[in-house]
């Protein structure tokens, strides 16, 4: 499959919804995402631009969203990645001890998996994350769900390793999100 990264404008953010509404459909959605579909569809149009604004290349800085773009403009992946500064309570309610990044929203449409988008864009959020300076970035890690086993043998083929972390995102849920990270290479 022929496809390239690159992060979204701020004016896509119709194609970021799609996507997005995509991703909530998939049969794991429940294990893979906070959101749901039937809270996502009824969202206003602001909502959207405000989300793809602050995640696009001309944003404030501290969101990506990358896509795996088709050559007739098809995207068929995404990740996003958020800067976590040490010490600032993050949007999970925990305070980070370094600098980090923390993959989030990782999707890849049903067609194009098993094609390497996932790696392409698992190296680009990687990438990001060591080119930054301010801060520079010591790991990247992200939250998967205990049950959400090809997610985890794609995290471990990527050099993800679990951190012993455990937590609960879901209200009323036992601790079932499993954290894995990637330190930054030496
Ligand atoms: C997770 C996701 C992005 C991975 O992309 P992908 O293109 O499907 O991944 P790949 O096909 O490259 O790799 C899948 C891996 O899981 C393995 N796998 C497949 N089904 C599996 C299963 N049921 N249990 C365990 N492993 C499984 C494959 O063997 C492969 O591992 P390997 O390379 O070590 O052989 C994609 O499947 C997806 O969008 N899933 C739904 C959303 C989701 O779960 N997001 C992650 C939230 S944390």
């Amino acid at each position: 499959m022929d496809f390239s990264i690159r992060v979204i404008r701020a004016d896509e953010w119709e194609k970021a919804r799609e996507l997005r509404l995509t991703a909530l459909r998939d049969p794991v959605a429940h294990l893979a995402f906070l959101d749901t579909y039937e809270a996502a569809v009824g969202r206003p149009d602001d909502f959207w631009r405000e989300r793809a604004e602050g995640a696009s290349e001309d944003g404030p800085g501290g969101v990506r969203q990358l896509v795996a773009e088709t050559p007739d403009g098809r995207w068929v992946g995404t990740v996003t990645v958020l800067v976590e500064r040490a010490a600032a309570e993050t949007l999970f309610g925990e305070v980070p001890v370094v600098e980090q990044t923390h993959v989030v929203g990782v999707f890849v449409r049903d067609e194009a998996r098993g094609a390497g988008v996932i790696d392409a864009l698992f190296a680009a959020a990687a990438e990001w994350s060591w080119s930054l300076t301010e801060p520079r970035i010591e790991r990247a890690r992200l939250y998967v769900h205990a049950e959400n086993t090809r997610a985890q043998a794609v995290y471990r083929r990527l050099g993800y390793a679990a951190t012993g972390v455990q937590v609960a995102l879901h209200a009323g849920q036992d601790a079932v999100e499993v954290e894995y990270e990637l330190l930054r290479p030496a």
